[in-house]
């Protein structure tokens, strides 16, 4: 690159700027809101971990996994740029022991993680517990699908085997959808079973079984997972491939009689919570740790990417990480996704305007300013203060140009009478108002 040239953001990451940001703020409040009505805390783990975490947790044969992680090695000793004068190599730092480190691609990992690092299954159980930030998949760009994207999640460990939890979790998350004004939600669920020959295991073996018999009128993708993984097959979006999964057995008909009575309680126990779902047989996710519930949320206005959410049951996951035998279920949300069918459905707020704009002239004006600034700043009100003198009609025009509600207008007159000048900008009226009526003025007209 050239000195000369621009920077630009990494494909498939993007700067989040104002007035947008302003829609960012307020779902994560509302998130902050809702889910600690339900009881979660918050919990902010690192932005990478070890590979081997999300190796173990979400499975090495997943896309995420095998192809999507930003990997690298944790160099050893100090970073090269702290080293006397010629820089060494991040290369000759590395030595056979340097760990391999990623940038997360999801946190169910990381939230295992901490509960077996921080003992929490000695607190009262379940533990639940809630996060947002930014996540790192090496994906194709396009509309709704980014490299750093952002999730809010939330994650229940420990406690018992109560399809209630799966049930209040769904409640949490429409409610949280329904305070937001997302439109046109749809939640998908279904059981996967769990991993024994009479449930999940069974089935794989019986799809695969029916798959090979199809091979060749599937394509390069499904022909691989029929191996590698055949679950994943019902997944395809590929149009000609659709008749063909339309008539493979469905798991419903051969899950084991404790994951179907659990399935069938989830179901009653949404109903008894006023939640609608729809049921998909072919929902199971491309994570590994999922078993029992799985579950989506599709939103409007997204085109191809329309999962705004989701999540489900991973009771083997804690023990998978080394920690003791602790149930777990969860759900993430895509934040990028949920702001942009906001977006769409006309739930952007409009650029953020000015209270009031101070239009001043004069060494003492722009004292009396500076203070009146303070003043109006700290009883709330958005102010904006020209840092340098302008011409009274330059300044009404600016004032104009930011959204301003009104202009105080501060010059010699006003500094000797104590008499300060309002002027409402949309209706051009002017008025005359000491200092304190003016404060008085401005709380009625807002409404404060
Ligand atoms: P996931 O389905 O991989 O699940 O991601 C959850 C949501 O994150 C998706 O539905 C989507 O809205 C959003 N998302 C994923 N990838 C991208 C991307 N490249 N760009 C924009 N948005 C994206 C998980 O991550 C699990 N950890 C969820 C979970 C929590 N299960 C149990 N607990």
């Amino acid at each position: 690159m050239s000195s000369k040239a621009k920077f630009q953001a990494i494909r498939g990451t993007r700067d989040l700027l104002p007035p947008d940001t302003a829609l960012w703020n307020r779902v994560e409040q509302t998130a902050h809101e809702v889910f600690t009505t339900y009881g979660y805390g918050e919990i902010r783990p690192p932005i990478f971990e070890p590979t081997d975490l999300f190796a173990r947790a979400v499975g090495g044969d997943t896309d995420i996994v095998s192809k999507e992680m930003y990997t690298f090695q944790n160099p050893t000793g100090l970073a090269p740029m702290f080293r006397e004068k010629e820089m060494v190599g991040t290369l000759a730092e590395m030595s056979p022991e340097s760990e391999m480190i990623s940038l997360r691609p999801e946190a169910t990992a990381s939230v295992c993680r901490a509960y077996i690092e921080h003992n929490m299954q000695q607190m009262p159980q379940p533990v639940k517990l809630y996060y947002m930030g930014p996540m790192f998949r090496r994906e194709r760009p396009q509309k709704g699908r980014y490299r750093q994207f952002y999730q809010i999640g939330a994650e229940i460990l420990g406690g018992p085997d109560a399809p209630a939890i799966d049930a209040e979790l769904i409640e949490m998350l429409m409610t949280f959808f329904d305070k937001c004004g997302l439109q046109g939600t749809e939640l998908s669920i279904n059981s996967i079973g769990h991993a024994a020959d009479n449930c999940r295991r069974g089935y794989v073996a019986k799809l695969r079984e029916e798959l090979l018999k199809v091979k060749d009128k599937l394509g390069a993708d499904s022909q691989r997972r029929i191996e590698t993984n055949p679950l994943r097959v019902l997944d395809s979006k590929l149009e000609h491939e659709q008749p063909i999964i339309a008539a493979l057995p469905h798991i419903a008909d051969h899950l084991c009689d404790e994951c179907k009575a659990h399935y069938a309680a989830v179901k009653r126990e949404l109903e008894a919570r006023g939640v609608t779902y729809r049921e998909n047989w072919r929902l199971v996710r491309g994570l590994d740790y999922y078993m029992r519930t799985t579950f989506e949320i599709t939103a409007k206005g997204l085109g191809s990417q329309n999962a705004v959410c989701g999540g489900g049951r991973y009771d083997g996951l804690v023990e998978l990480l080394g920690g003791p035998p602790t149930k777990g279920i969860g759900f993430a949300i895509g934040e990028d996704r949920l702001i942009l069918s906001l977006q769409e459905g006309g739930r952007a707020p409009a650029a953020q305007g000015r209270d009031v704009y101070i239009a001043w002239m004069g060494e003492h004006a722009y004292a009396t300013a500076i203070r009146a600034a303070k003043t109006l700043r700290s009883a709330g009100f958005r102010v904006e203060l020209p840092a340098s003198e302008l011409k009274f009609g330059k300044a009404l025009e600016r004032a104009s140009k930011l959204g301003s509600r009104f202009a105080l207008i501060l010059g010699d007159n006003e500094i000797q009478s104590g008499e300060w000048t309002l002027k409402n900008l949309a209706t051009s009226e002017q008025q005359k108002l000491s200092e304190q009526a003016l404060l008085e003025y401005l709380h009625t007209a807002s409404g404060s």
